[in-house]
């Protein structure tokens, strides 16, 4: 019994937090809590805990049965977590597992892009294969990622605004991962066949939950305009490869995205790709309104509708789209704004705000002109997220 007696004590102190919803079921059912493909630290599998078990990643006093099983700190960290729960941009305490080697036994195998997981665009060296990676290109790599350590300073323990103007907060020692995930709670939904309802985020505004796994958390449920991109080399859509169009199985990430991408937060970047950094982000809004800036026409506004479209979309229809099919949540390997290396099939080079940039960016996946000459102008001097001439 010894090697489980910290353990219980440990689960013990845990039953007088503010756990208990996501104790029993909720984390079994979860990714990490899965008795076949969750969490497993070779360390302590060592030491006989089953897979899934909470000790792969929390440790009473940094020791288990009188040992520091890996990696040996020798101190008890954050939230009882084996390692520091974040440290900067490359140091991560969810990088320890996700990324390639690690401390899961055998590694994990979806860790992968957006692009890859859920476009189908596996081409070498245009996807990242590990989070770790999607990460490092603020900082290690070339491309661009979200930064972190300005999650840190600009959204955890602030209090911010969701799209309709409500307040919501997360605690300031939450891991930034967690601004979008639960890792008690996060599902898998990439394993084949797809599952659309097995949700991995939450939305900030709403931790306790998983956001994507009800039907009226889907794009289709809000969004009846919604035409989800083809998948690569077919005419079948994302999310899952097969006929499916409308929105129905995939979740609404521009719920998720306008929780801190809105018209009314404030949000001062440090990100050292970001173009002209630093600065304040652009606020958008995804509505039919705005009061701070003017709506997106690619979001819910009906302007003049799409002309010169490129298949699936039909020139003349309304259309409102999910961020995800021009970003990707983590990083890319393009170097700015995130922008997916592919979107709608076709392969995207985005490296800089020139004008070639730009037009390969409108002209090969979504639009084949444009009403006004190719050459206008710098296109971002009109066409930006919360812009006036022409919008976005
Ligand atoms: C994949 C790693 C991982 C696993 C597995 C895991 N946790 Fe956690 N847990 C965390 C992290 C990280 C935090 C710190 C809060 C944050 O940053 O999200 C945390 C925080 C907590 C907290 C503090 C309150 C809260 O919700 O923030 C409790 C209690 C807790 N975990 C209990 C458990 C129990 C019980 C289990 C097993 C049933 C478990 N954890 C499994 C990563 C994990
Ligand atoms: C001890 C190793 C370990 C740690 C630490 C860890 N994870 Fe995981 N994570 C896993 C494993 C194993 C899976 C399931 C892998 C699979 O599905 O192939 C997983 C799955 C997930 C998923 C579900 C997505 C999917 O499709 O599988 C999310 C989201 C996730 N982890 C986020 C996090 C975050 C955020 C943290 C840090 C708070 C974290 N993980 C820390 C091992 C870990
Ligand atoms: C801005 C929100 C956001 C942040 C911050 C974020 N993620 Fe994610 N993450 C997402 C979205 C959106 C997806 C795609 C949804 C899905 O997999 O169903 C995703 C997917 C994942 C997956 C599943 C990948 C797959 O192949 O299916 C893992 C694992 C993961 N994230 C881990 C992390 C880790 C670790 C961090 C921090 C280093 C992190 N995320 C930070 C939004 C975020
Ligand atoms: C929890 C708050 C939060 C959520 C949710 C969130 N972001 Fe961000 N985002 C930030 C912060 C903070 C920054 C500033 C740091 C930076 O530049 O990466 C940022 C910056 C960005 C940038 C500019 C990065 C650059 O360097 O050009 C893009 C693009 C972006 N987010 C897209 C998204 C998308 C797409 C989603 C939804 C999948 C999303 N964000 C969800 C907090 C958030
Ligand atoms: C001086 C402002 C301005 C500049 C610079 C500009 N655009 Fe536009 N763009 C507009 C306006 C306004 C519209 C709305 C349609 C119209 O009235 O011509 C538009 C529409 C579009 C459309 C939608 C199709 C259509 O014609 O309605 C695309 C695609 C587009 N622009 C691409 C580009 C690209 C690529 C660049 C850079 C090479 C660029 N734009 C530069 C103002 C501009
Ligand atoms: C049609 C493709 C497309 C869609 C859809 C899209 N974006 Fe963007 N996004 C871009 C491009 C191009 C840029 C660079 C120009 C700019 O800054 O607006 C950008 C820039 C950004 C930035 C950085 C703004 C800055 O200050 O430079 C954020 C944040 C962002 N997007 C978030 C979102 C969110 C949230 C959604 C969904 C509500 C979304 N995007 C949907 C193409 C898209």
């Amino acid at each position: 019994m010894l090697p489980y007696q910290p353990l219980v004590i440990f689960f013990f102190c845990l039953l007088f937090l503010s756990f208990r919803p996501a104790c029993a079921g909720d984390y079994l059912n979860s990714a990490h809590g899965n008795s076949s493909y969750g969490v497993e630290r070779s360390s302590t599998s060592s030491l006989g805990y089953s897979k899934g078990n909470c000790a792969h990643c929390h440790e009473q006093h940094a020791s288990i049965g009188g040992e520091e099983p890996e990696p040996a700190r020798g101190e008890a960290s954050g939230y009882l977590l084996f390692n520091p729960n974040h440290t900067s941009q490359m140091e991560n305490f969810c990088f320890d597992c996700h990324q390639s080697g690690g401390y899961q036994t055998d590694g994990i195998s979806n860790n992968k892009s957006y692009s890859y997981t859920f476009g189908g665009y596996t081409n070498a060296s245009s996807y990242d294969s590990n989070i770790k990676d999607s990460f490092s290109h603020a900082e290690g790599m070339s491309g661009s990622s979200h930064y972190l350590p300005d999650f840190v300073t600009q959204v955890l323990g602030k209090t911010m605004r969701d799209a309709n103007g409500v307040s919501w907060s997360l605690p300031a020692d939450l891991n930034p991962c967690d601004a979008c995930h639960n890792p008690h709670l996060a599902q898998r939904n990439a394993n084949v066949p797809y599952e659309s309802t097995k949700s991995a985020i939450s939305r900030p505004s709403d931790h306790k939950n998983r956001w994507g796994d009800e039907a009226s958390e889907m794009m289709s449920a809000t969004y009846s305009d919604y035409l989800s991109p083809y998948w690569s080399g077919s005419t079948n859509h994302e999310p899952a490869n097969n006929s499916i169009s409308d929105g129905s199985n995939l979740p609404n990430y521009v719920r998720l995205c306008t929780d801190c991408h809105n018209e009314y937060n404030v949000i001062n970047s440090t990100n050292p790709r970001l173009p002209d950094t630093p600065r304040a982000i652009r606020r958008l809004s995804w509505g039919v309104t705005g009061t701070f800036v003017i709506p997106d026409g690619h979001g819910s506004l009906d302007g003049a509708g799409i002309i010169y479209s490129l298949p699936p979309y039909i020139s003349g229809s309304y259309l409102t789209l999910n961020c995800t099919d021009c970003h990707e949540p983590h990083g890319s390997p393009n170097n700015i704004y995130l922008v997916r290396s592919s979107i709608n099939k076709a392969a995207i080079s985005f490296p800089d705000n020139s004008m070639p940039a730009w037009q390969s960016f409108c002209f090969t996946a979504c639009h084949d002109r444009a009403n006004h000459s190719y050459n206008r102008f710098e296109c971002e001097r009109c066409h930006y997220h919360g812009g006036g001439h022409g919008g976005f």
